[in-house]
């Protein structure tokens, strides 16, 4: 079976967790970079982000490195922006048809609360079996990342 784990990261938290989930499985990565760069203000970033997300705005990604198609089963990973999906990746659920193919999901957040994160991706894709919840690398509940993340590979590897 072909694997693909699909992100996008802004800092670096998903990218770290999406490049350990592909080691361990042996699947492809595939970054999502958004056309028009990010702000590079904290402040900024979080504002124009927000807002993006709260509008479930679609920014233009980048051509990626591998067509989805190409792959059986996608590992989808997102932060959590305004409480929802990060807008790169809204705009990935909504530009590729991969409803079949994601069957796991894992999310970076700064709090470890991805409730509605979650809702809101259960609204685009109805095949996800597995999730993971893990936590930026700044926050005291990245404490738990580590096993979370063996929990959410051996669940993959069954
Ligand atoms: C635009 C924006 C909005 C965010 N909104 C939330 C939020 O609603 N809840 C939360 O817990 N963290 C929020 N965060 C924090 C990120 O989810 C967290 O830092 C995550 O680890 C970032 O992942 P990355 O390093 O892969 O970009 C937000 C960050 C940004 C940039």
């Amino acid at each position: 079976m072909k694997r693909a784990v699909i992100y996008y990261s802004l800092d670096g938290n998903t990218k770290e967790a999406a490049q350990k989930i592909a080691e361990a499985l042996g699947a492809a990565l595939i970054e999502l970079e958004t056309e028009k760069p990010m702000p590079s203000g904290k402040a900024s970033r979080i504002l124009y982000g927000g807002m993006l997300s709260t509008m479930n705005q679609t920014p233009a990604l980048k051509p990626l490195s591998a067509d989805p198609a190409n792959f059986d089963e996608i590992i989808l990973g997102t932060p959590v922006w305004a409480w929802k999906i990060a807008a790169p990746v809204r705009s990935f659920l909504t530009k590729y048809a991969v409803d079949e193919k994601v069957t796991a999901v894992f999310t970076l957040s700064g709090g470890a609360d991805d409730t509605k994160c979650l809702e809101d991706l259960r609204h685009l894709l109805h095949h996800i079996r597995h999730t993971a919840t893990l936590a930026d690398r700044k926050s005291s509940f990245a404490e738990g990342n580590a096993v979370r993340l063996k929990k959410f590979i051996a669940a993959l590897t069954e």
